[in-house]
């Protein structure tokens, strides 16, 4: 090895010979090398995402010990527990894998054991989580025009933490690469099997009226090709599917969605009055989505497209997570001016168009906003932390997410520290992991359960609105 003058190792990028470099170098990529590269991508990630299926090819979720349903999702001491379970034997008995061992559930199992223990006792209602009623279902987007910042992890640790709380969760991918779709092992073909059909419908029913308008004038009415003629049939029961969460559907994503990028500006052309923002929002109202879930999750793409601004505008809550950097916060200041300005100039449109027909104008409006915090190190990032705090305010979550390495060592069949057994790990650093998890989402629920009780007080007339 080459030395310098004091005789330590030199820096690596030096003496390199440029013979031997070229000797290693192979022929230059062509356009078709992609394909060759993408191909090998795909054979060793569905050789990665076959590990630990099911024999029909599925996710299975995990089972859950007496230990953790006593510690984290029925807070009833064990021995009670036990004894509730020995006196009805109709409940769920549970597994065990030697005689007299621990007794191991499903989670649909759980979630029935905690029905009963809910309508039992006078804590009981603590069980089960507050969701008032006869209000639709929360929307919470997740987003960030910046990439790896933990959209997706934070999205998906929430909607399973709900689903773990006895929620019933939806979660829909809007990021044409699919991460959260690979997270709930959901299978989509082709863009139809996307939010993409729910979009195009809402913009054929849009047609359809305007042609209406255009017959009854007597003019040529715009001709609905194939594509929306069929979204027209469609519905979002069509494209939500069941993961192997008993409680957690959702509507995936693929490649194709992008596709949305590119026809959502071609159809607003062709239909200057058509809502595209409004897309999603009407048809999950109007297909009933928001009756048969408590939350629905939207996981966005790292960009502020038509279909991020689609997700945004249906939320009643918006996440923003980024990492406490210089670079991380820096460009998301400039992601919440760029929702200004996007937004501001949507309101801008329409109103100077009500104004002119002497309509009300229309405004945006979100139960909350809230900036989180994810992958802290609190070793290193507490003094930049503590300034953002400062300048943010309310609209930092309180909580700052840990860095945790229960995320990418838990597997390629589990996404994350809900998915994962706990005897595969140290028990602190479980503990810990998990903490920082439970944490976020007891942030979100604080909010989420805030906002609940004062629609269901405004509805009662016991607040102004
Ligand atoms: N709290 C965390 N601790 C450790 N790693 C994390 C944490 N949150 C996210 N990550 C990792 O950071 C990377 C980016 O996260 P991801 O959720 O995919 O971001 P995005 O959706 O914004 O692109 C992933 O590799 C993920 O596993
Ligand atoms: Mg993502």
């Amino acid at each position: 090895m080459a030395k310098d003058n004091a005789g330590n190792p030199l820096p690596p990028y030096f003496n390199i010979d440029p013979d031997q470099a070229l000797a290693d170098l192979d022929t230059p990529t062509t356009t078709g090398g992609f394909a060759a590269i993408a191909e090998a991508c795909a054979r060793g990630r569905s050789d990665l995402a076959s590990r630990g299926l099911d024999d029909a090819g599925r996710k299975s979720l995990r089972l859950f010990s007496t230990w953790e349903i006593t510690r984290y999702l029925i807070p009833v001491a064990p021995a009670h527990f036990r004894r509730v379970l020995k006196q009805n034997p109709d409940l769920p008995q549970g597994t065990s894998e030697t005689d007299g061992g621990a007794k191991w559930f499903t989670l649909d199992e759980v979630l029935r054991l905690r029905a009963f223990f809910g309508a039992q006792g006078s804590k009981a209602k603590n069980y089960l989580p507050y969701r008032p009623e006869g209000l639709p279902a929360k929307l919470v987007a997740v987003a960030n025009f910046k990439g790896g910042v933990g959209k997706t992890s934070t999205a998906a640790h929430l909607a399973m933490s709900a689903a773990l709380d006895g929620y019933r969760v939806l979660v829909i991918d809007l990021d044409s690469q699919g991460s959260m779709t690979s997270i709930f092992g959901g299978k989509v073909d082709d863009e139809w099997g996307t939010a993409f059909p729910l979009l195009a419908r809402h913009y054929g029913e849009h047609l359809r009226a305007d042609n209406q308008r255009r017959l009854d004038r007597g003019e040529a009415p715009q001709p609905l090709d194939e594509s929306l003629t069929a979204a027209l049939d469609m519905s979002a029961r069509d494209v939500i599917q069941s993961t192997h969460w008993p409680n957690i559907d959702l509507i995936g994503a693929q490649l194709n969605l992008y596709w949305a990028e590119f026809q959502i500006p071609v159809w607003r052309m062709a239909a200057r009055t058509w809502k595209l923002w409004d897309a999603l929002t009407d048809r999950l109202e109007a297909d009933g989505v928001l009756n048969d879930y408590d939350l629905v999750f939207i996981d966005t793409p790292p960009a502020l497209g038509y279909l991020t601004i689609n997700g945004l505008a249906a939320a009643d809550i918006l996440l923003v997570p980024f990492g406490a950097s210089f670079l991380e916060f820096d460009s998301t200041g400039r992601f919440f001016d760029m929702l200004h300005s996007t937004f501001a100039s949507i309101e801008e449109g329409e109103n100077m168009a009500a104004r002119a027909l002497g309509r009300p104008g229309m405004a945006f409006e979100w139960d909350a906003v809230r900036a989180v915090i994810t992958r802290y190190d609190g070793a290193q990032q507490g003094e930049l932390a503590a300034l953002v705090q400062a300048y943010l305010g309310q609209t930092l979550s309180p909580h700052r997410q840990d860095f945790t390495a229960l995320i990418g060592q838990a597997g390629e069949q589990v996404s994350g520290i809900y998915e994962a057994d706990y005897r595969d790990f140290n028990r602190e650093t479980y503990a810990r992991g998990r903490e920082t998890f439970d944490e976020t989402y007891a942030a979100f629920k604080r909010l989420l359960l805030g906002i609940w009780r004062r629609e269901e007080r405004e509805a009662k007339g016991e607040l102004a609105v």
